[in-house]
């Protein structure tokens, strides 16, 4: 199928590149020339595991870029539009999605054959019916439903391994308002065999999506109110619980040989210092927007926003019972982007507590495999030291802050025993053993 992809960020380019691995013929679409040259160039604008291999793969072959939709539009039998939608605090900005739907809507006037247009960026339930439809009609001058399709397909990747989700997908969500339009969608995923498809309206797909980051999230911070009331009552460990609470059946299925299947969504159930990225925290708030507007008062979502927004002061809490007074004295943060695989901080629990401990008058030695050139942007204005290796940012401290799960932290008791006053190790993510360092805390012990 030849597919046009409107918007080259994280969604757009990463569905853009691997729908031309599978085998479709894909124009990549972005107003930025500089991003559309290097794509052009094999180069992609964003770090994705994977990705700069399987774009220089098909650039060129099946997959192009190009800075001009109208021509991509008229090109193709189908239209996927990728393109942010911010939360401004009360609502989501469609403004982005408005403006690709009046120019796909106007360039379908000089497209004779029938065209689906597919909103993948995550939009509130109602915003494909009510906004885009609405847009491609008046601008196109045609009916949808005769002339052109309208569907609804969110994506499910995660940050960091969004190439291995998209090409081996758990589950395809095909929104559409009718028989052909679902067909059309549905056909873009004939070359991923096996996976269960669920067929619906754009209303329901984009409800999946919120409902789907809603209940990760509300996990979470479900995991990290037991953990919190675990650590006031003291002598519970949180890890302990939640593992008595994983092996309910329900949760951790027995089969019939015996063994049992710990489905990956147990990882949620852990108490930490809370979630961040552009998705859970945006997702969660923007469902809470759209449920007020329709008359519900969400309070379970309220109280899952309200437990994260609390979790990484937890840290500094935990810090408080061996340092009160941080003036001058050295604290390691190790882990600033919000979670391992990536450099991206947005919402990241590391901005509040660098934060609070630059106020404190702390000296920061901060250490992150990929994020410090982001950290650089995020905390500028900051005195901040940026060490080169985790070894370095331990030189001289007294604490050690660990706030991100990168595997290498693992290698953290080996570098403390070799240290000759130890420092406490708050750890953020429960990922090592209580006892492979002389001063641990934990969030939920
Ligand atoms: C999330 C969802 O997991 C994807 O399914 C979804 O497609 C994506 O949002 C999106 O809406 O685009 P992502 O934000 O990349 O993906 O990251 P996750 O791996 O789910 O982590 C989100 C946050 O939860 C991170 O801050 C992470 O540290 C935290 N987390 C994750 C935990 O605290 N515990 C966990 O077990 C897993």
């Amino acid at each position: 199928m030849k597919i046009a992809v409107a918007g080259t960020g994280y969604v757009g380019l990463v569905s853009g590149v691997c729908l031309a691995a599978k085998g479709h013929d894909v124009i990549c679409v972005d107003l930025d020339q500089e991003k559309v040259d290097k794509i052009n160039r094999g180069e992609p604008p964003i770090y994705e595991i994977g990705l700069e291999a399987l774009l220089k793969d098909n650039i060129g072959k099946r997959l192009r870029a190009s800075t001009d939709l109208r021509e991509a539009v008229i090109a193709s039998d189908l239209s996927l539009i990728a393109v942010g939608t911010p939360f401004d605090g009360s609502a989501i900005d469609v403004s982005f999605i408005r403006q690709v739907a009046r120019e796909i809507g106007f360039a379908l006037r000089e497209r004779d054959e029938y065209h689906m247009v597919v909103v993948k960026s995550t939009v509130v339930p109602g915003t494909t019916d009510d906004v885009v439809l609405p847009i491609l009609e008046r601008e196109s001058n045609k009916k949808a439903g005769v002339h052109f399709g309208v569907g609804m397909n969110p994506e499910f990747l995660r940050e960091g391994d969004a190439i291995s989700d998209f090409m081996n997908p758990d589950r395809i969500v095909v929104g559409g308002n009718d028989e052909k339009a679902r067909d059309m969608l549905a056909a873009v995923y004939a070359p991923f065999e096996g996976v269960e498809i669920v067929r619906t309206n754009p209303k329901t797909a984009e409800m999946i999506k919120y409902a789907a980051n809603s209940l990760l999230a509300t996990l979470i911070s479900f995991s990290n109110e037991i953990g919190n009331l675990c650590a006031s009552i003291g002598e519970i460990d949180a890890q302990e619980v939640m593992r008595g609470v994983h092996l309910d059946k329900r949760f951790s299925p027995i089969m019939a040989d015996g063994t049992r299947v710990s489905p990956s969504s147990n990882t949620y159930l852990e108490a930490g210092c809370g979630f961040g990225g552009s998705c859970f925290p945006k997702d969660v708030k923007a469902l809470i927007a759209h449920g007020k507007r329709h008359g519900r008062d969400m309070a379970l979502l309220d109280a899952v926003v309200s437990v994260n927004a609390e979790q990484p002061a937890k840290m500094i809490e935990l810090l408080d019972k061996h340092i009160a007074n941080r003036k001058g004295v050295k604290v390691a943060v190790l882990g600033l982007a919000f979670k391992p695989g990536t450099d991206d901080m947005r919402e990241s629990p590391a901005i509040p507590v660098v934060q609070t401990l630059a106020e404190e008058g702390a000296i920061i030695q901060a250490f992150d495999p990929i994020a410090v050139d982001e950290a650089r942007h995020t905390f500028s204005g900051l005195d901040i030291h940026y060490a080169p290796s985790m070894a370095a940012a331990l030189d001289g401290v007294e604490a050690i802050l660990l706030m991100t799960r990168w595997d290498e932290f693992a290698g953290l008791p080996a570098l403390v025993s070799s240290m000759d006053s130890p420092p406490v190790v708050i750890d953020g993510r429960r990922m090592l053993a209580k006892d492979s360092v002389p001063r641990y805390e934990g969030i939920g012990l």
